[in-house]
């Protein structure tokens, strides 16, 4: 980074600071991961001069061949992770892909049905403050309060509202829910109602791509994802289909009148649709992670994070903590706080102070503002690619325990936070900046 350094003392200072912040501290945001060199690599290359916009083969500028082999290199191995006959690699983000998604399917206008955003959904999935709530009418699926499935979704209830609401597309995938989804069931709901499937796996990718979780693929007309959380990629989107074909609402190329596939719907609406030049750095830095992604190693990978979060939880569990749904099937735990005398906004400051890195979240049927929640959202990915297993969560959430029991107590603070960089030192991860 000595270029860097040279050039841009400011900006090398707060890279050399994240770094070290990285390095010392425990990482438990959920969305949050740590890609390898490789991946860093290509990000910071000079693919990042390249404009491309189009298809590989079909670009709208010259000197395209090396960046259409990253492209298709990227496209063919996303197609062998997932089993699936297409993909989108150019998205830049998570919003991005999904705004691709209502674009192809959904007027201005036409009404969706989606996770509550106070039980887990996303903001793109219908907040008023973003396009998807301004643009369209948003209906909302949520979890039980209470009874056996408290905490998850009542798929009985989900058909109630599909067959009453007639939505033109169903929404699934969330920020925020520790359960797997019955995609059988979704679509099974989806056609008796007439609507599209959607499945938002942005925070499961990784999990799904490993086989750990349920495949939304053979069941959605429609996946979106980030890169960037479990499946351990550059901060990016993409767009992908099970099974490609005719598309039924009866878009036809203009000059022969054939009736145009799925696929090249939600091309175009990628591009030109709603995104200029694609980043084709980024792009070849999903490749080189999708390589790492096909590697039986992440298979293993993948287990131990939902093995470290489900310790986690349970630990919780054991220590009085509510954790929704009482437990979880992916990488996330949902922890009411209600019953600890804490709010989640105070529970992410006092933990940031020992160093632990979480956030504070909405818990469903929470009675504080989203500024304050009465949750944290805890996460294992990240930690879990420092190479952590299960007793050091179980250490962790000892350690997250004697912070919230005594959060104004600043020496048990500062013990905490030494014994948290004893274990973070034991587990090195970037060392080519140092602080
Ligand atoms: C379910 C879901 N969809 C979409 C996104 C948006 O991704 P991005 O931040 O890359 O736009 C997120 C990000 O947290 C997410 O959790």
């Amino acid at each position: 980074m000595s270029n860097l350094q040279q050039a841009d003392p400011a900006i090398y200072s707060a890279i050399e600071k994240e770094v070290a912040r990285q390095n010392e501290g425990l990482e438990l945001i959920a969305s949050e991961n740590f890609v390898s060199r490789a991946v860093m690599q290509a990000m910071g290359s000079p693919l990042t001069n390249k404009y491309a916009e189009g298809l590989p083969g079909k670009r709208y500028y010259g000197g395209c061949q090396f960046v259409d082999v990253a492209e298709d290199i990227a496209r063919d191995r996303a197609k062998q992770l997932f089993d699936c006959e297409w993909v989108n690699v150019q998205p830049h983000s998570g919003a991005s892909a999904n705004a691709a998604v209502y674009l192809t399917l959904m007027q201005p206008g036409d009404t969706f049905l989606g996770l509550n955003l106070a039980h887990g959904g996303h903001l793109t999935h219908g907040s008023p403050v973003n396009f998807s709530g301004i643009l369209y009418k948003s209906e909302y699926y949520g979890v039980e309060p209470d009874g056996p499935l408290a905490g998850r979704i009542d798929m009985n209830k989900v058909r109630e509202q599909a067959l009453r609401i007639k939505p033109r597309m169903i929404s699934i995938g969330a920020s925020a829910y520790c359960r797997d989804f019955d995609y059988a069931a979704f679509r099974s709901i989806a056609d008796e109602v007439g609507a599209f499937l959607w499945m938002d796996m942005a925070h499961t990718a990784g999990l799904i791509a490993a086989k750990c979780l349920n495949d939304p693929l053979p069941h959605c007309h429609i996946v979106s994802t980030t890169t960037h959380k479990t499946l351990r990629g550059p901060r990016a989107g993409m767009l992908l289909i099970g099974k490609d074909g005719e598309n039924t609402m009866g878009k036809v190329a203009p000059k022969s009148g054939r009736v145009k596939n799925w696929s090249e719907l939600f091309d175009s609406s990628v591009f030109p649709g709603m995104q200029g030049g694609p980043l084709m750095h980024v792009i070849a830095a999903k490749a080189v992670a999708f390589k790492e992604a096909l590697d039986d190693s992440f298979k293993t990978y993948s287990k131990q994070v939902i093995a470290n979060s489900q310790a986690m939880a349970d630990a919780f569990v054991e220590r009085g903590y509510n954790v929704v749904s009482g437990g979880t099937d992916n990488h996330i735990s949902l922890i009411d706080l209600r019953n600890k005398g804490i709010t989640g906004k105070d529970a992410e400051i006092v933990l940031g102070e020992a160093d632990i890195t979480v956030n504070k979240n909405m818990v469903p049927y929470d009675t504080e503002s989203p500024f304050v929640t009465s949750g944290i959202r805890i996460g294992s990915p990240a930690m879990t690619t420092r190479g952590l297993m299960e007793d050091d969560f179980r250490a962790i959430v000892g350690m997250i325990d004697t912070v919230l029991s005594d959060p104004t107590n600043a020496t048990l603070i500062k013990n905490v936070r030494g014994s948290i960089h004893e274990l973070t030192a034991r587990f090195p991860l970037y060392d080519f900046v140092t602080a």
